[in-house]
């Protein structure tokens, strides 16, 4: 807490406020006796200046591009470390030990299976669902399965349904892409390190052997790490809101699920590769541009601009940086759609409107032409973003959960509809 309070004056009344400082960033205004103290509600629609809750986990500076996991940044852990590391910092805080990493990776190791009834529950999809609908359903169903880790007030249990989620989050999404394509489900191999697990699940049959690429996989852990965590975004949010009501944390993550799956969220990598196809040559750019700053046109640029960063998104540079890597070793040469992101990125940076309204490239951006070129549909981008996210979902849940301060979340609103009125039958309706 700072030694300042803020004031509030309405009418010939003032009130005090309380302003806390963070570690960085900014200062924020507790207004929680507002209500109680001046009979008014505050208004902010998306949320755009209030803090829903005090974390330790993960920190933007949009100003200044910068991102930290637990402090640190997001280029030295997408450099250095692995995502199941990643998924240990974002949990417990600190970097593990050896011991503790060792441990920790054979304890996700060892739960990546999922029970053998569940398989069957995807034969009830149709086979053209959008994956993202199947994972929504099937993540969502986890709590009917694993009953004996749905008691939130028991840190164990807590401790054991994230390590689940964690461990059987990419066999269900590597499930979701097998039963779309119609091919038999690969189960998880031990032997294998969680994103090679992940691409071999995905991409190996039955009927030949498969050998997971190691530049292939390092790019897909890269990208786990990038999409970990992000703060108090849209579904993280979603989570912390249903997990505020005593939901149990499988309910609360297929809620995530179905928030990611949105266009201006999880969905932008899906919808910034289709715009890239169809703009598909670099000499139709200017025309897509111009739309794109037509105030009348719906059209936006998919993979640009951020509700928090207003400067490069610090996990778009290393997804290009992956991208490259990623096309180099698959033996893409030349890509049209990577000419016309390059392209499309140096005009609008040097654009006014897109200077003006500080509109850069976002990790939506080069992450689509990569997980096209390490083999994925358009329809399982998202459905990566939700393997990657979980952890942080969950560690975002568990802190929320472990907060004494929690409150179910219940926003008030700002009323403008019918004032009372009496009933009318609809015999007397005109
Ligand atoms: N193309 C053209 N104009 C844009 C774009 C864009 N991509 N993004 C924002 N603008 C304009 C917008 O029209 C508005 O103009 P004005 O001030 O004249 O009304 C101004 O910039 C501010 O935009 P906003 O929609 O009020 O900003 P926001 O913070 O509510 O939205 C956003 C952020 C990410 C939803 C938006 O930038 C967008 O729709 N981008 C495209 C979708 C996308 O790439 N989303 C992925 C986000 S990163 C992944 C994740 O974290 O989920």
């Amino acid at each position: 807490m700072s030694d300042e309070n803020a004031k509030l004056s309405i009418g010939d009344k003032s009130f005090d406020m309380p302003v806390y400082n963070g570690t960085i960033g900014p200062d924020v205004i507790d207004i929680s006796k507002l209500y109680g103290q001046t009979g008014a509600f505050t208004y902010d629609p998306g949320f755009t200046s209030t803090a829903s809750c005090e974390s330790k986990i993960t920190y933007i500076d949009g100003d200044e591009g910068t991102l930290l996991y637990r402090g640190y940044p997001i280029d030295q852990v997408a450099e250095h470390g692995d995502f199941l590391e990643t998924c240990y910092l974002l949990l417990y805080g600190e970097l593990p030990t050896q011991t503790q990493k060792a441990d920790f990776d054979h304890r996700v190791t060892y739960h990546t299976m999922i029970h053998e009834q569940m398989a069957r529950f995807f034969t009830g999809f149709r086979r053209d669902a959008h994956p993202m609908a199947v994972m929504v359903g099937v993540v969502g169903a986890l709590s009917a399965f694993y009953h004996d880790s749905t008691d939130i007030s028991d840190p164990y249990q807590r401790m054991v349904a994230s390590v689940r989620m964690i461990a059987k989050m990419p066999t269900i999404a590597a499930m979701a892409y097998k039963y779309h394509i119609g091919q038999p489900f690969v189960y998880p191999r031990n032997d294998l390190d969680y994103s090679a697990n992940f691409l071999h699940m995905c991409f190996s049959v039955p009927c030949a052997e498969y050998k997971v690429n190691p530049v292939l996989s390092r790019a897909m852990d890269r990208i786990f790490i990038l999409h970990a965590d992000h703060e108090q975004n849209a579904s993280t949010s979603t989570v912390r809101l249903a997990g505020s009501s005593g939901a149990n944390p499988f309910a609360c993550i297929a809620a995530g699920i179905a928030c990611l799956w949105g266009p201006a969220h999880g969905g932008a990598n899906e919808a910034a590769l289709s715009m890239l196809q169809e703009i598909g040559s670099v000499d139709r750019i200017p025309e897509y541009v111009k739309r794109a700053k037509d105030k009348d046109d719906p059209f936006r640029l998919m993979g640009f601009g951020h509700r928090v960063y207003k400067n490069y998104d610090p996990r778009a540079k290393i997804m290009q940086k992956t991208c490259h890597e990623v096309l180099a070793e698959v033996g893409i040469k030349d890509d049209p759609l990577l000419d016309v992101a390059m392209e499309l990125e140096r005009i609008a940076l040097e654009d006014e409107y897109f200077i003006e309204k500080k509109l850069y490239p976002n990790i939506d951006f080069y992450s689509g032409i990569t997980l096209k070129a390490l083999g994925f549909p358009t329809t399982m981008f998202t459905v990566l973003f939700s393997v990657a996210r979980t952890v942080g979902w969950i560690a975002q849940w568990k802190e929320m959960i472990e907060d004494p301060k929690q409150k179910i979340g219940r926003p008030r609103q700002l009323y403008t509809g019918a004032t009372q009125r009496d009933y009318v039958p609809v015999s007397l309706r005109k």
